[in-house]
């Protein structure tokens, strides 16, 4: 058990060495007393040195588990009680699902159901006050919406689902797994649509650690079809502290969509980055000289926007980043966190979890 302080139920964080999940966790350490258990199969985008301090702290644990695992997810919620499930644990990347689709419908679709499943479970052998306190809080992606013109609307909460890629059906598929739970079950659910996050620690495949790293190393930055897709973008810390806001103060039953009112064109996105760079790195300037435009994306959506106003609204919450400042802190972390990304891109920290972290 992690538990200190017998008298506050620990967070059970699915996902939690992963981009956003690791954010999560510094933050709930770092700004609140939580106890947070961190449930995570490791895998290539899964890497404990991501939880930094909190990897220290005496009110966190990493358990290596995988959600798939009836198992394994059953002991982790009989044996340390939480009170709440942060579900981010997925298969993220979507240009992975158009090339292995099956690992996307497993993880998210699959994972999900058994981790409803389970927690469903958990709930209903819980006393009524801890019952009606429970929350199980799924994190989802904007993605579901499918794809925007110029000039329509930002997607909000109503929007009709309309997933194009095999990653974003699994998403739209999980989430009504969520919805169905609440309405036919009962479970305390919170649901949350998010923007496209950057930030520290995000593995670079996305494209805006990708195109820092290839800038750092000199390498083409690869910008898929005319470059004028337009994605929202968040700093992940802004996403982290919408989570947490959600998981004390929305109403089970509700979705919230979270974005960062920051729509850019891929190449304005690369074009910043690199402009960044020319001033951090004056000797290898222009970085923009390495632009070069690529096949296109299968089914790329054009354009995602959020409408952020019923969180804003409802639980007061605003992005603190610009995206500029945001952008900024990003390149510098990467900058200052070379021997993370040389781990991380070459498989060595892989090696180091299989030596280090034995599967539940
Ligand atoms: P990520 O790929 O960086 O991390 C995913 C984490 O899940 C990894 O630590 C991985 O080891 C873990 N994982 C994968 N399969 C697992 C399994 N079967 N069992 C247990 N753990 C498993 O993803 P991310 O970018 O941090 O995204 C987190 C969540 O947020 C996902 O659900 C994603 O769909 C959603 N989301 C992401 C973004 C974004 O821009 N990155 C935006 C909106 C929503
Ligand atoms: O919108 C939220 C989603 O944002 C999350 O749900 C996903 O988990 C996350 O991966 C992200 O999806 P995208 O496909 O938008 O992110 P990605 O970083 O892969 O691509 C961003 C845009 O940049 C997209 O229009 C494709 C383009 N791109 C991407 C890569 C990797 C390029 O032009 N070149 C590239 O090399």
């Amino acid at each position: 058990m992690i538990v200190t302080n017998s008298q506050s139920p620990p967070l059970l964080v699915t996902g939690a060495a992963g981009f956003i999940g690791s954010c999560l966790v510094r933050q709930l350490i770092e700004h609140s007393d939580a106890q947070v258990l961190s449930f995570d199969a490791l895998t290539y985008a899964g890497n404990p040195l991501s939880l930094g301090a909190a990897l220290q702290s005496e009110r966190h644990q990493l358990i290596r588990g995988d959600i798939r695992d009836a198992d394994a997810v059953r002991a982790a919620l009989m044996q340390q009680r939480p009170r709440a499930v942060l579900h981010l644990a997925a298969e993220s990347h979507v240009d992975r699902s158009i090339h292995g689709p099956a690992e996307f419908v497993s993880t998210n679709v699959v994972g999900t159901l058994v981790l409803l499943q389970e927690s469903l479970a958990y709930w209903h052998s819980l006393p009524p006050a801890e019952r009606a306190a429970f929350r199980f809080l799924h994190v989802s992606t904007d993605e579901v919406f499918g794809s925007l013109d110029a000039g329509d609307p930002a997607f909000s909460e109503t929007t009709a689902y309309a997933p194009n890629s095999p990653y974003s059906a699994s998403k739209a598929g999980s989430d009504h797994l969520v919805r169905a739970w609440h309405h036919t079950y009962g479970l305390p659910t919170l649901l949350t649509n998010c923007s496209n996050n950057y930030g520290p620690c995000q593995f670079p495949e996305k494209l805006i650690p990708l195109v820092i790293a290839n800038a750092v190393a000199g390498k083409p930055l690869p910008v898929y079809g005319d470059g004028a897709n337009v994605r929202d973008w968040l700093y992940v810390d802004d996403h982290a502290r919408a989570l947490r806001l959600v998981l004390e103060r929305g109403v089970p039953g509700q979705t919230y969509n979270i974005g960062g009112n920051a729509e850019r064109r891929n190449l304005e996105v690369v074009e910043r980055i690199c402009a960044i760079l020319d001033a951090r790195r004056p000797s290898s300037a222009p970085h923009a000289r390495l632009i070069e435009f690529v096949r296109d994306r299968p089914g790329h959506d054009r354009r995602y926007a959020i409408d952020s106003r019923k969180i804003e609204r409802e639980l007061g919450w605003t992005p603190q980043e610009t995206f500029d400042s945001g952008l900024i802190k990003t390149v510098d972390w990467y900058l200052g966190n070379a021997d993370w990304v040389r781990c991380v891109q070459s498989g060595e920290y892989q090696r180091w979890i299989e030596r280090n972290y034995t599967a539940r």
